[in-house]
């Protein structure tokens, strides 16, 4: 059922969904509440894929496990919700990517405050008239409904009790949660009476949610009180534009409409005049494509399981509805950039992942590409034979041999108004499961399902790394080439379990150690395996190498050796890690937390909430004071202790980490002291020397150091110097030169380019005026629509000028291109019209400005003459194509 409203309100003033975001913020900052950026969709926290709401990051500080980073805070965040997505483009709100803006206060402000700013903010800011106003409130709430109706002042017959369903809010089944009441938008107040409920949301529309959190809710479903009570409000920033810019849903608004103009230009389709179903295909295509942008900027990446399952169904999703509306070569590129642009003002990470997030775009799209064409006729032939429902086994070997996720191949049947049988689908997945266990020497294994079920019914292996390096242990259990094998012989590739070892396993961020495991029953013609690497399926290690000499069974004894030099310089990494994570809670910010790290025998990796960059000489700051740590020559303390003496002793543990009672303790006495299961060394001044190689932004709000440590800065160093040294070479000058030499280089290539510019220019209007032979005269008016790329907007202006004082009044001129040719994401477009075709009822300035429109711009002018600008490219040649399509029709 689509639910769109036919009549759309009148607004004196219409709304930008940037000016809505800007205004709420600014009416909250007012209001003493730090505005926060957005966090990144992954969330922290570790029981949810995604972040769904805008209250998601402050879990920890409404249950009291982390400090408030201020007693208010306002934000506009970014949200992923899927379990909707059935209803995405059916109804006008439902979507999976959103913005929610919210107001929240840590122990602060409550009730009355909440509710009086939520009622001040929509009536007097964004001037919606309380006549179109409904508010709901808890059934047990009555505090709630007499601040509505005595200090806001609300007209009772506008209140409305709901019960735990609509007015109870929690982020989960366990976790903080409260009361809520909402603001409902009316788009018919002259029907009168609200009714029992609002669910017809042709009718109404539930805008602004206000959670009075107050309770943590724990597994077995018992509520007990928080012990401050708290705000959390979420307004639907998608929804606050249908209702201010008068659009009949959501999709229409300025926040999605440019992308369903894209892929409806992509399609050759008009949005406005196709049917419902195709404008179903389009608000889907619209919505998904701000959500795969955003999942990928945030480092998701397209896989079977999780989020990355997620993102490969959505990108499915959007793929299946671009054919369905007659897309038939890739275009998730083309949705990718035009999102990018849409979006970037405001994220400006999308920006600095672009080139990520359309490879991943285009990699994922051309996997799915290759199966879904013939999984289609697959389908397609099915359908014909026009079966009473989809049985389990078809709907399995759809899955199963063409990669169709089963909820593709329930909406196509859902579309041909048949049922799947799902029951049968999931027997024949756990038939297949079960297949495959039996013939567990079979080649249909993966390599990840064999180590799983070696490690099945093993005991933990016994870690003695900490302390050793080399030990004589037992082979446990081996697989050989990713099969269950009793031995294996030279050249094979082995993944092998030992009962006890001193290889570390990849874990807590540092990669697994590599080294060689020695056999010792036949001297030199014993077993030589190289390990590669070690990783751990629960407590299990499993070393991944390849037999270089000799043959290794099940039972053989073996000495493991840990490669030294490796082992030095991922633990030099690992307590640099420690270092530079205190180092950065005394530079920059105590409240600094990691949000994720990777140690490996090179460099260090450390990930940080933070709410700005840290600048070149905060680094340089860094550096020093870890350095200087190092030459203080500061001996470690590892110790085991209970988790609580260990928190009370002020240890840093990672947020969302699950640790046992015991826990290790990794101290450098004075400067940082950790929760850690990592390697170490044993004195700070083993590091010998630490460096900072690079600074960047990853995701909202989190920021990511690279640096190296000991040997690592020698290797960094010596490739460097090597770096000026060439460049000395040839630009014949002494390293201390370089800089000036490159300089006046870069000023030659500026002056020859402007040079070049200017002739390009002179020599493209000599080409100009030639072009009024290509106008195109319909009835007794004439046309001319052009690409010249490479002249600036005056020129381009002067140009459509000339053509049309050459051709005469009844001459309409469109010219357009890329003044720059390095630059993409500039568009010029001019438009000069002669006098006979304004009187017949077209405008320049809006003419060019709907065109500008497709390259995600926009401008104007006047009647006559007009200019106007647009940010992408490769959307130039269509839209010139849709102006051409539109002087056809105007001037028939
Ligand atoms: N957490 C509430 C919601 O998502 C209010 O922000 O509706």
């Amino acid at each position: 059922m689509t639910v769109e409203r036919s009549s759309p309100i009148e607004m004196s003033q219409t709304w930008t969904g940037g000016q809505i975001r800007n205004a709420f913020l600014a009416f909250f900052a007012e209001r003493q509440h730090q505005i926060l950026p957005s966090a990144s969709l992954v969330p922290e926290d570790p029981t949810v894929l995604l972040t769904i709401a805008g209250m998601l990051p402050f879990k920890p500080v409404f249950l009291g496990q982390k400090e408030r980073p201020a007693a208010r805070a306002t934000t506009s965040q970014k949200c992923i919700r899927t379990n909707d997505i059935e209803n995405v483009g059916r109804t006008a709100r439902h979507h999976t990517f959103f913005e929610m803006l919210g107001n929240f206060s840590f122990g602060d402000y409550f009730k009355k405050e909440a509710i009086q700013w939520s009622w001040e903010l929509s009536t007097q800011v964004f001037g919606l008239d309380p006549k179109n106003l409904v508010v709901s409130v808890f059934r047990e709430d009555d505090e709630a409904e007499v601040i509505w109706r005595e200090v806001v002042g609300v007209n009772p017959n506008r209140i409305i009790r709901m019960d735990e369903a609509d007015n109870f809010w929690a982020s989960g089944p366990t976790g903080p949660c409260g009361p809520c009441s909402e603001i409902y938008y009316d788009f018919k107040p002259e029907l009168g009476d609200i009714g029992i409920n609002l669910d017809d949301d042709t009718r109404f529309i539930e805008f602004y949610n206000l959670v009075f959190m107050q309770y943590n809710r724990d597994a077995l479903g018992k509520l007990t009180l928080l012990e401050k009570c708290n705000i959390d409000t979420g307004l639907g920033l998608e929804r606050m534009a249908q209702i201010l810019q008068g659009v009949p849903n959501n999709y229409e608004t300025d926040l999605i409409y440019p992308l369903i103009q894209k892929a409806a230009l992509l399609a050759d389709i008009d949005y406005k005049k196709v049917d419902i179903q195709r404008k179903t295909s389009l608000k889907v295509i619209g919505d998904h494509s701000r959500a795969v942008t955003h999942l990928i900027c945030d480092g998701v990446t397209a896989s079977n399981l999780g989020r990355g399952y997620i993102l490969r169904r959505l990108v499915r999703r959007v793929i299946r509805h671009g054919r369905l509306i007659g897309i038939a070569k890739p275009f998730l590129v083309e949705m990718g950039e035009t999102a990018i642009n849409l979006m970037e003002s405001v994220y400006p990470q999308l920006l600095e992942r672009r080139d990520v997030i359309l490879q991943e775009l285009q990699r994922e799209e051309a996997r799915f590409l290759e199966t879904l064409e013939r999984g289609e006729k697959l389908l397609v032939d099915l359908l014909s034979e026009k079966p009473s429902r989809i049985s389990g086994e078809k709907a399995f070997e759809l899955y199963d041999t063409y990669g169709f996720p089963l909820e593709l191949t329930q909406e196509i049947a859902e579309e041909n108004n048949l049922s799947v049988d799902v029951e049968g689908f999931d027997r024949a997945m756990a038939e297949q499961r079960q297949r495959a266990k039996a013939a567990s020497i079979s080649i249909d294994l993966t390599v990840q399902d064999a180590v799983d079920q070696m490690a099945i019914d093993l005991e933990s292996t016994n870690f003695l790394g900490y302390e050793l390096l080399e030990s004589r242990c037992t082979v446990q259990r081996l697989l050989v080439n990713g099969k269950p094998a009793k031995i294996a012989s030279i050249d094979d590739s082995v993944q092998i379990a030992l009962d006890t070892t001193t290889f570390y396993g990849e874990g807590g961020g540092q990669v697994g150690d590599c080294g060689t495991l020695v056999g010792v029953d036949f001297g030199n013609n014993s077993a030589l395996v190289e390990i590669e690497t070690v990783t751990r399926n629960d407590n299990v290690f499993v070393h991944a190498g390849r037999i270089t000499r000799g043959t290794l069974k099940e039972g053989d004894t073996v000495d493991c050796r840990v490669d030294h030099i490796a082992r030095r310089r991922v633990q030099s990494n690992h307590t640099a890690t420690h270092m530079l994570q205190s180092a950065l809670k005394q530079v920059i910010d105590p409240g600094i937390s990691q949000a994720g790290s990777l140690v490996n025998f090179d460099r260090l990796r450390f990930d940080f909430h933070a709410p700005r960059e840290i600048n070149p000489a905060e680094l340089e700051q860094l550096e020093k004071l870890v350095n200087s740590w190092i030459a203080e020559a500061h001996p470690l303390v590892i110790q085991e202790m209970e988790i609580e003496e260990a928190m009370a002793s002020g240890a840093v543990a990672m947020f969302g980490e699950k640790y046992g009672d015991l826990v290790r303790v990794v101290d450098i006495p004075d400067v940082s002291m950790e929760l850690c299961g990592g390697t170490h060394v044993k004195n700070t001044s083993e590091l010998g020397i630490f460096k900072i190689v690079s600074e960047c932004g990853i995701a909202s709000g989190i920021r990511r150091i690279e640096a190296l440590a000991g040997q690592g800065v020698l290797d960094y160093l010596q490739e460097r110097d090597g770096i000026v040294k060439e460049l000395g070479e040839r630009f014949k000058v002494k390293p201390n030169q370089i800089v000036g030499r490159v300089a006046s280089l870069q000023n030659e290539v500026k002056s020859t380019m402007k040079a070049l510019a200017v002739a390009h220019e002179e020599l493209a209007l000599v080409k100009v005026l030639s072009l009024s032979n290509e106008s195109i005269t319909i009835k007794d008016s004439q046309y001319l629509v052009k690409r010249l790329d490479g002249i600036d907007g005056n020129a381009l202006q002067n140009a459509a000028q000339s053509l049309v004082d050459k051709l005469g009044k009844n001459a309409a001129v469109i010219l357009a291109g890329q003044p720059d040719l390095s630059d993409q994401k500039k568009v010029i477009f001019v438009a000069n019209f002669g006098s006979q075709i304004v009187t017949g009822g077209l405008h320049a300035g809006q003419f060019v400005g709907s065109i500008a429109k497709l390259c995600g711009g926009g401008g104007g002018g006047r009647s006559t003459c007009a200019q106007a600008g647009g940010r992408d490219v490769t959307a130039l040649n269509s839209a010139l194509d849709f102006a051409r399509e539109e002087f056809i029709s105007a001037l028939s």
